[in-house]
């Protein structure tokens, strides 16, 4: 396919992957829930299934799907996002390898490189990916065979410049991978950028609408996709067909989906900038963000993340937290619905007291697609208890 009839980002949404299908001609690709297939004879198989751990119809257009989203030639789903990146770093490291990673990397990740990976001999050094000084020197000294990046990152909304931190990686013969979880593919899309590996939780943005935890691998390479997929059958972490199923029906809106998302977080974040009870709003759209210009470049829009930091600290924060309505206290982000997290004690207790540890006066708001005049509400009447 050439550039110039390569379809728009949101018709491979709704059509890649979803070719009506062959025996009844099914517009939307069918869930497939039989967990083996009956061969012509032994060694012929029907389109390649056998046993739906390894292959599954439903999985299958799913991944082409996302492989389609990211532009890239290959996709391979998970259980979950860190099913995704236990099988990037089983699938491409092993003992004695090195990882360098942003020092603000999701906790999640954090805890599965440090402690998982860590006892099997893998060494991680957190690192500033905002600093490109300080990633050469972290590479040139422990001879990392991976880059990990993480853009925007969670909850503290750093802006991580793709292309540059590429170009570091390759200089020293690392591989870069690209968590592209909070921009989601329909604003960021880093093997554009020359990023090696890009890796989703879809339990987020891709999914969209909280009901379905799963994770991605996307890649151009070859070699890097078979070693991942082998994790996939060999390790048995791969998405079930219903998850494909769900996932794969939330990604056909991701488009419009995030054009709200983000309409409405440009308004979240402007009305938090005015209020007195707050010292910093972080999202990357506000032209003082450090990061503005970096993701002004790589992003198509800022995203449906802000994050919040309050002048009356934890106290604040924690009544904040409490007190909305819409806004639901909950974990998780990138759904429809707003949901309100306290990172220190929620998404981000696995790293306190490490020196990734997040500010206690931290909130972070996955801005949903509801009405914004009342989310704005919504966040008053909470301000109002302070
Ligand atoms: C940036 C990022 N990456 C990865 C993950 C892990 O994904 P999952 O919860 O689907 O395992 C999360 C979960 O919050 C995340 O926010």
């Amino acid at each position: 396919m050439t550039a110039q009839n390569t379809p728009g980002f949101s018709t491979r949404a709704v059509h890649a992957g979803s070719a009506p299908e062959e025996l009844t001609g099914a517009v939307i690709p069918p869930l497939y829930l039989s967990t083996t297939y009956h061969p012509h004879k032994i060694g012929e198989l029907r389109g390649g299934y056998d046993y739906s751990r390894g292959t599954n119809p439903t999985r299958d257009a799913l991944q082409e799907q996302l492989a389609a989203l990211e532009g890239g030639r290959f996709g391979i789903s998970y259980a979950s996002g860190l099913g995704a990146e236990d099988a990037i770093l089983r699938g491409l490291l092993s003992a004695g390898d090195h990882v360098v990673m942003g020092n603000d990397v999701y906790g999640g990740t954090f805890r599965l490189i440090s402690r998982i990976h860590g006892a099997a001999g893998i060494g991680h050094t957190p690192v500033d990916l905002t600093d490109l000084d300080a990633v050469r020197g972290a590479l040139s000294a422990t001879g990392a065979r991976l880059l990990w990046v993480e853009t925007p990152s969670n909850p503290m909304m750093k802006i991580a410049d793709i292309e540059a931190l590429v170009a570091l990686a390759h200089e020293h013969g690392a591989l870069a991978v690209v968590d592209n979880t909070f921009a989601s593919p329909y604003l960021q899309q880093p093997l554009a950028l020359g990023a090696d590996v890009v890796v989703h939780s879809t339990t987020k943005y891709l999914g969209g609408h909280s009901d379905v935890v799963g994770g991605a691998v996307i890649t151009n390479d070859e070699e890097i996709a078979d070693k991942v997929r082998f994790i996939q059958f060999a390790a048995g972490n791969q998405s079930s067909p219903f998850d494909a199923y769900l996932t794969m029906r939330g990604a056909k809106t991701l488009g419009v989906r995030m054009d709200r998302h983000c309409d409405n977080a440009e308004a979240v974040a402007q009305w938090l900038l005015g209020r007195p009870e707050v010292s910093h709003v972080l999202y990357p759209g506000l032209p003082d963000h450090p990061g503005h210009e970096v993701a002004a470049r790589q992003m198509k829009r800022f995203g449906g993340m802000v994050s919040v930091r309050l002048k009356g600290g934890e106290a604040a924060a924690r009544t904040v937290a409490e007190s909305t309505r819409l806004f639901t206290l909950a974990e998780s982000l990138g759904g429809i619905e707003s949901l309100m997290n306290y990172p220190s004690e929620m998404t981000h207790a696995s790293v306190k007291g490490t020196e990734l540890a997040v500010p206690v006066d931290l909130l972070r708001l996955s801005v949903g697609i509801e009405d914004v005049e009342d989310l704005l509400a919504d966040l008053e009447q909470a301000f109002a208890q302070l």
